[in-house]
C-alpha cells in the first residue's frame, strides 16, 4: 500500500501578478545557456551524493536511474520505484521535515535523500550520469513576477537539468510555469515539449492530491531529452571503442584504490592479470565487449561504471583516429571531424 501523507486538504489557486510568460524569460534563459554556473557545491551535498552512489551501485550498478526532484515526503518516489522495479529511483528534497514523514518501508530500489537540487544536479552531471527518467512534480511556482529567477527555468542551473537528459516530466497547477519551462527547454534544445491538461485518475503525490481536491486545473509537460544528450555527446549513440579494444589499468583505480576516479572500477568488472595490472572484463573476449557497456552499439549505450571508469577510457576521445577505426570495425559511419 502507498503511504499517504496528508498536507492541508485544500489550497487556493495560484495567484500571480503575471498574466502570461514573463517578459524577461528569454533574456534570462539565454544568459544562463551561454555562461557557466560556478557556485561552489557544499560538502553536505557531496556527502549525500557519495552515499547515493554507494546505494545505487550496491543495489545494481547497471540499473538505470530515475530521479524524482523535489520529492517532498517521497510518495511519488515510492510509486515510481514500484512502477519501474528494474530501475533505481532516487527522491531528492531539501526539506528534512518532509523527508522525515516518508513511508518507513521502502523497496531496495528506492533511496530518499536530503540535498539541494542546485548542487545535486551538477554533481550528477559532473559524474557523467545520465537519467532514464526525470520527474518534477509540482515545483514551487514562485508566482510573483519578481521571483522569475527562483523558478527552475529562470535559474542558472537550468543547463545542468537539460544535460541530465532522460524523459523529463513536470507537473504544475500553474499553466504559466509550464509555458515558461517549455519555452526555456525549446531555447536549450530546439525541441518543443508537449504541454497538456492533466487529470490523473489517482494522484501521484500529496500536492497533486491536494490540488485535485481543491478543484484546480492541472497541467503536465513532457520532453524526451535523450536526443539532446546524443547530439551533445556522440559516444551515447556509439560504444564502438568499448567493443573493440582491451582496457588495462593499474589496480589503484579499483573502487577504494588511492587513484580511483569517483567511486572507482567495481571489483567485479575487472580481471587481475598481474599484481600491477587489471583488465576490464570482456575487453579481451572474441569479439570484445566490455562488461560495463550497456545498450545497443550504434543506437544507445551507457557505461555502467562511467563515474569510476579507468584512465584508458578517460583518455580515449572521439577526436582520435582510433575512434574512427573502432567505428569502421563495427560498421558505423565515420564521424565528421570538426
Ligand atoms: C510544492 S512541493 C512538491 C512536493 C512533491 N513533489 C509533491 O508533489 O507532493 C515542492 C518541493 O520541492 C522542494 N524543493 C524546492 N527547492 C528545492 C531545492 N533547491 N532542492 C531540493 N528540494 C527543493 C521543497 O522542499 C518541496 O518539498
Ligand atoms: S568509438 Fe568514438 S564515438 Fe564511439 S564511443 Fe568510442 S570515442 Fe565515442
Ligand atoms: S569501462 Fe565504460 S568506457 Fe571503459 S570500455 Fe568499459 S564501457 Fe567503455
Amino acid at each position: 500500500m502507498i503511504f499517504v501523507t496528508s498536507v492541508s486538504q485544500t489550497s487556493r489557486q495560484v495567484l500571480s501578478n503575471q498574466g502570461g510568460i514573463h517578459p524577461d524569460l528569454e533574456k534570462v534563459v539565454r544568459r544562463h545557456l551561454s555562461s557557466a554556473y560556478r557556485k561552489p557545491v557544499s560538502d553536505a551535498s557531496r556527502a549525500a551524493f557519495a552515499g547515493m552512489l554507494a546505494r545505487w551501485r550496491g543495489w545494481n550498478p547497471v540499473a538505470p536511474l530515475i530521479l524524482d526532484s523535489g520529492c517532498g515526503v517521497g510518495e511519488s518516489s515510492l510509486r515510481l520505484a514500484r512502477l519501474y522495479p528494474s530501475a533505481f529511483v532516487l527522491g531528492v528534497d531539501q526539506s528534512a521535515h518532509r523527508l522525515a514523514r516518508a513511508a518507513p518501508n521502502r523497496p531496495d530500489n528506492l533511496a530518499l535523500l536530503r540535498a539541494d537540487l542546485v548542487d545535486f544536479w551538477r554533481l550528477l552531471e559532473a559524474e557523467g550520469i545520465r537519467l532514464e527518467r526525470h520527474y518534477l512534480f509540482y515545483p514551487n511556482p514562485w508566482p510573483k513576477s519578481e521571483h522569475l529567477k527562483r523558478r527552475w527555468h529562470g535559474h542558472p542551473v537550468l543547463p545542468a537539468l537539460v544535460r541530465l537528459g532522460g524523459m523529463l516530466e513536470c507537473r504544475s497547477n500553474w499553466r504559466v510555469y509550464l509555458e515558461e519551462l517549455a519555452s526555456a527547454l525549446e531555447m536549450a534544445t530546439g525541441q518543443k515539449p508537449a504541454l497538456e491538461d492533466w487529470q490523473p485518475e489517482e494522484a501521484i503525490s500529496p500536492f497533486e492530491r491536494k490540488y485535485q481536491a481543491s478543484g484546480h486545473a492541472l497541467f503536465r509537460l513532457r520532453l524526451d531529452l535523450r536526443a539532446t544528450e546524443a547530439s551533445s555527446n556522440p559516444c551515447l549513440t556509439c560504444g564502438a571503442c568499448c567493443a573493440s579494444y582491451r582496457v588495462d589499468f593499474h589496480p589503484s583505480e579499483l573502487a577504494g584504490g588511492i587513484y580511483a576516479w569517483g567511486a572507482g572500477v567495481p571489483r567485479d568488472y575487472a580481471l587481475t592479470l598481474t599484481p600491477r595490472l587489471m583488465r576490464m572484463r570482456g575487453t579481451d573476449a572474441s569479439p570484445p565487449r566490455c562488461l560495463a557497456l550497456n545498450g545497443e552499439i550504434g543506437v544507445r549505450v551507457a557505461c555502467a561504471v562511467y563515474a569510476g571508469r579507468p584512465s584508458p577510457c578517460r583518455d580515449f576521445l572521439p577526436e582520435h583516429e582510433a575512434c574512427q577505426r573502432a567505428r569502421r570495425r563495427l560498421g558505423l559511419p565515420a564521424r565528421a571531424m570538426t
